[in-house]
């Protein structure tokens, strides 16, 4: 029956104005709440996941990432780019997209933008590993890299950490000088936002460091002589073979934790260590299988790269709420013929109506 709920071809389309109205409805806020609650169940579901790390092609340019994953009853996947120098052609560094499907037939249930997704997921991501890494009673983050992800930093760490002093560091002042607009502008009257002169400045004192910059190559943004005890360092921008934020020398200092290691190990600032550089999984964590922080003065590290199960759970968020707020578009992205082996007969349908009637 074409029409049954199993049989209906017909995918919830969700662009980018569609997922900028839903966080409208809900608020970015509770959105980003909504989400890590969901990415927590998702990796304490870790073993049911058929895991991959991601698939890749580099260019000088850049990287164009392919992140699948599957819990058996649904599939997602997600395209990513990540191009640090496209802001000089007035294109944003990452933009992604992405889809999800039954295991049991294949059919394709969504497909969406994922670039304010993306944003919003590993801001959450962040804040979820901060949870079971930072000191609790956590206020101040020094914020480095003031660009596109930074707003959703800034406002997961308020949220779900109480930050409560955000102090600002872009090699841009006047990226800082937007994120500081911007902040001011969502109406968080106790939220404190400075804008710096240098690293140092920032972070000195600072609680957490999030690190977000974005650099085709081996950067140094944070060096080890700036780290202090009890600091959690939330290393967000060094995401690819060659493409880094830290100082090597400051990771025998820390304590590590990452999403998936075989990901990590390649693309993460381990890629500077030696291939059995201890780490721990998050997931392991927030199972309580292994310990997070053990003393307040232990400088912890989220080794952040992104991993598929983060987009597996914000593509069934954003499944979840559009169609509870009626948002979106059903399109047609299979062709819904009566018999299903007769696809030609369906195309000559399309282009010939009459004729096929007639046929
Ligand atoms: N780990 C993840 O899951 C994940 C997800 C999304 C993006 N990222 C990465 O996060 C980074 C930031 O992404 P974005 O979309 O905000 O990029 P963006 O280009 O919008 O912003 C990057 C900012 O970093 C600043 N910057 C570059 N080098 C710096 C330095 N040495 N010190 C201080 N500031 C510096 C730039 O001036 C710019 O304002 C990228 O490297 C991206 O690949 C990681």
């Amino acid at each position: 029956m074409r029409h049954s709920h199993l049989s209906n071809p017909k995918t919830l389309f969700l662009d980018t104005h569609d997922v900028a109205r839903l966080l409208g409805v809900i608020g970015v806020p509770d959105a980003l709440t909504q989400l890590v609650a969901r990415l927590r169940a998702d990796y304490l579901r870790w073993p049911q996941f058929e895991k991959a790390a991601r698939v890749a092609s580099y260019s000088s340019q850049g990287t164009i990432e392919l992140m699948p994953i599957s819990d058996g009853t649904q599939y997602t996947y997600k395209c990513v780019n990540g191009h640090p120098g496209n802001g000089l052609r007035g294109l944003p560094t990452v933009m992604a997209m992405g889809a999800l499907l039954d295991c049991d037939t294949g059919m394709i249930r969504m497909i969406s933008e994922l670039t304010l997704t993306t944003a919003m997921r590993t801001a959450a991501t962040s804040a979820l590993a901060a949870q079971a890494l930072a000191r609790p009673d956590s206020r101040t983050m020094a914020l480095i890299g003031n660009g596109a992800q930074s707003d959703f930093q800034a406002l997961a760490f308020y949220t779900l950490l109480g930050i409560r002093e955000i102090r600002l560091y872009d090699l841009d002042r006047s990226a800082s000088q937007r994120l500081q607009h911007n902040l001011a502008a969502s109406g968080l009257a106790d939220l404190r936002v400075q804008i710096c002169d240098s690293v140092r400045q920032a972070v000195q004192g600072a609680d957490i460091v999030t690190t977000v910059t974005a650099f085709q190559g081996v950067a140094q943004v944070l060096s080890a002589d700036l780290l202090e005890p009890g600091m959690h360092i939330n290393a967000v921008g060094g995401d690819c073979p060659g493409k880094t934020e830290l100082d090597p020398a400051i990771l025998p200092h820390t304590t590590v934790f990452v999403e998936f290691p075989p990901q990590t190990r390649h693309e993460g600032e381990i890629q500077n260590q030696a291939a059995d550089f201890p780490i721990t999984e998050l997931w392991r964590v927030l199972a309580d299988q292994q310990p997070g922080r053990t003393d307040a003065a232990q400088i912890t590290l989220f080794d952040s790269v992104g991993f598929a199960l983060e987009d597996y759970s914000a593509l069934q968020f954003l499944h979840a709420q559009a169609t509870r707020h009626s948002i979106g578009r059903w399109v047609e992205v299979t062709p819904d013929q009566e018999d299903p082996r007769d696809l030609f007969g369906w195309l000559q349908a399309q282009n010939h109506p009459a004729d096929a009637l007639a046929g």
